[in-house]
């Protein structure tokens, strides 16, 4: 559990419950796509890696992912190429993006895709039988590859079955509460079997993180309950590594508004981008259903207008997810939305065989729900979906501040700046994943230590945590610790949304002061492989990054890409740079670091001015 008091060796007596010892060259937490191509590089270097997950190998976030994979191939637009791809990537990251991340991962993208295709990831294919690309939101060409609308899923088995042809060990049902840190070095990581509840101390050389983000900090999110809680950033903060840019948080605009005859809770969970890159069209509900003399859809569409042609005349539904989240959040404010908040979405303008092969898994999904894609608009509103600040590191080499703790995926920030392209963060997973794996196997083999040694500060810092997880196994109090997520979610939601302001902000850590002061009276049930001790670790891991995102928020005096004050809306040049969040001995510091500048060939591109132009779509 974190934060982590300095360690201290006369702690060393007590009772130390039993653990497992495990030792590996390289741990690897997280078995997303990040980590397992992270494992994959390292295996094909001949070094040694365990990858630990927290769910039954194959099952992690990416299978979430929907919509697609950028990459530069130009199988339809010539034109495109990753300096295009990269100009793209800055724009809507405003700015503030880490020109070395942006770089790698567009330039080496279409590698990465040929790899994937050659492991036999089904891609979708054009009539002639290049990978097929779709368009997807604030891009300048058709860059998204996909399979249907099941991307993640699929590039998550492939990867699996390649690292299973590898031979990489992978140990599920690990949760990992604190990583082995002097605060200059990492030696491994404390962790419990959620299916057993005995302790493990691992022992590693190198550590990499690769444990996702923290969009679940949000009461409506698009992951599950129990993924993205802020496991990697919070992880690395422990350790004294930086984290970096916690404010800026992606709301996507299209998150599921829950139907109360639905059985199970779809409240948040992601219609994919797809669905308006394939044409679909946003209402919102100024016009009673099938009144509208707007009525853009063939089927049973609910009429109201095309409002994103107020926001957008350019790119309409397809403008950057910041720009279209926060026409939802006006069109709702202003009244024009639905009872719920949201607006509606509609494709019922094409035909169904398209919708079919196209969006299976949405068709499938609203089908099963009662609602028929073809025929008729579903109610959509923003959801929290990704964060793009996370764990700083140097993108040549993969290393935090904290020697040997690498980080990628979701976990780090830089690739995105202020604002995600859909699709790129598969892009980055692989792309980062890749180089994070050459880096560690170069500094292994520098390195020449197959065998990890723990020095006796560190074995008593482990059997400390040990001793504390036993203690809040036996926690008696009055308060689940399910309640105290969900105030911390609904507080986060209410202070830290897609508007924010420097009063709210403020309201929002004292609240969160007091969802904190409760952890001191939590009631778990003596069980350790129960959902009430991992919301407790989740708990731990949440009140930390979310004390940074309100911090973050309020110091970023400015708007800019997902970030929107509505006491400073104006983007304003000197904040051109990067937050940086540091645990020190009095608590959390902030401080801040200018971004650098694109090489010439990005420059040129961006100058050259490419945007999308929507109206092709029609
Ligand atoms: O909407 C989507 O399919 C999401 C894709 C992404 O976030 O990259």
């Amino acid at each position: 559990m974190i934060p982590t008091p300095p360690t201290d060796p006369s702690d060393a007596d007590g009772d130390v419950p039993e653990y497992e010892e495990v030792r590996v060259p390289v741990l690897v937490i997280g078995a997303g796509a990040a980590g397992a191509r992270t494992a994959i590089e390292l295996a094909e270097r001949g070094v040694e890696s365990l990858v630990i997950g927290k769910r039954p190998h194959g099952d992690a976030h990416t299978t979430w992912a929907a919509g697609g994979i950028n990459a530069a191939l130009g199988s339809l637009d010539e034109e495109d190429d990753w300096r295009i791809h990269a100009a793209d990537t800055y724009d809507e990251g405003h700015f503030v993006n880490d020109p070395n991340a942006v770089e790698l991962t567009a330039k080496q993208m279409p590698d990465r895709i040929g790899e994937l295709d050659e492991w036999g990831m089904p891609f979708n294919r054009t009539e002639d039988g290049k990978i097929d690309q779709r368009y997807f939101g604030a891009q300048s060409f058709r860059r998204t590859c996909f399979v249907g609308d099941r991307t993640g899923e699929a590039m998550l088995e492939t990867l699996v079955s390649k690292a299973r042809e590898l031979e990489i060990p992978y140990r599920e049902n690990v949760m990992v509460t604190r990583l082995l840190s002097d605060g200059s070095r990492v030696y491994g990581a404390v962790a419990y079997d959620m299916e057993d509840g005995h302790f493990i101390l691992f022992e590693a050389n190198h550590v990499v993180l690769a444990a996702g983000g923290y969009s679940a900090l949000y009461d409506r999110h698009s992951s599950r309950d129990e993924e993205n809680n802020g496991d990697g950033p919070a992880l690395a903060y422990g350790a004294g590594a930086d984290l970096l840019d916690l404010e800026f948080v992606q709301f996507h605009p299209t998150g599921m508004v829950q139907d109360p005859d639905w059985d199970e809770n779809w409240s948040g969970r992601l219609v994919t981008e797809a669905v308006r890159g394939e044409g679909g069209r946003l209402l919102n509900a100024e016009v009673p259903a099938n009144e509208a003399s707007g009525s853009t859809g063939e089927g049973d569409s609910p009429g109201g207008e095309r409002f994103m042609e107020e926001y957008s005349p350019t790119q309409m539904e397809l403008d950057a997810r910041d720009v279209v989240a926060r026409a939802i959040a006006q069109e709702v404010r202003e009244g024009r939305g639905t009872e719920n908040d949201g607006v509606y979405l509609d494709i019922s303008h094409r035909e169904r065989e398209f919708i079919e092969e196209r969006l299976p898994k949405m068709y499938e999904r609203f089908q099963s729900l009662g609602i028929d894609l073809a025929e008729e608009a579903v109610e959509v509103a923003p959801t929290a979906h990704y964060s793009m600040g996370g764990v700083d590191i140097d993108f040549r080499t993969g290393k935090t501040r904290i020697e040997r703790l690498y980080a990628v995926g979701e976990t780090v920030a830089g690739v995105h700046g202020a604002n995600r392209l859909g699709g790129n963060s598969l892009a980055e997973t692989v792309a980062i994943g890749k180089l994070v794996g050459e880096h560690v196997a170069d500094a292994f083999a520098d390195a020449n230590d197959a065998d990890p040694s723990l020095p006796a500060g560190m074995r008593t810092l482990a059997e400390r945590e040990f001793r504390a997880l036993a203690e809040l196994t036996e926690s008696d109090g009055d308060t689940p610790p399910a309640e105290l997520l969900a105030e911390l979610r609904a507080l986060m939601e209410d202070h830290a949304g897609i508007l924010r302001d420097g009063e709210s902000l403020d309201d929002g850590l004292e609240k969160l002061a007091a969802v904190s002061e409760k952890t001191a009276d939590l009631c778990l049930d003596g069980d350790r492989t129960s959902r009430a001790f991992e919301d407790a670790v989740d708990l731990s891991f949440m009140l930390v990054v979310a004390e940074g995102v309100l911090r973050s928020a309020l110091r970023r005096t400015e708007s800019r890409g997902a970030h929107y004050r509505t006491d400073y809306p104006e983007k304003r040049d000197e904040w051109r740079k990067n937050v940086l969040v540091h645990r020190a001995d009095t608590g959390m510091e902030l401080r801040t670091r200018a971004v650098g500048l694109p090489s010439e060939a990005v420059q040129r591109a961006i100058d050259e001015g490419h945007e999308l132009e929507y109206h092709h779509l029609e």
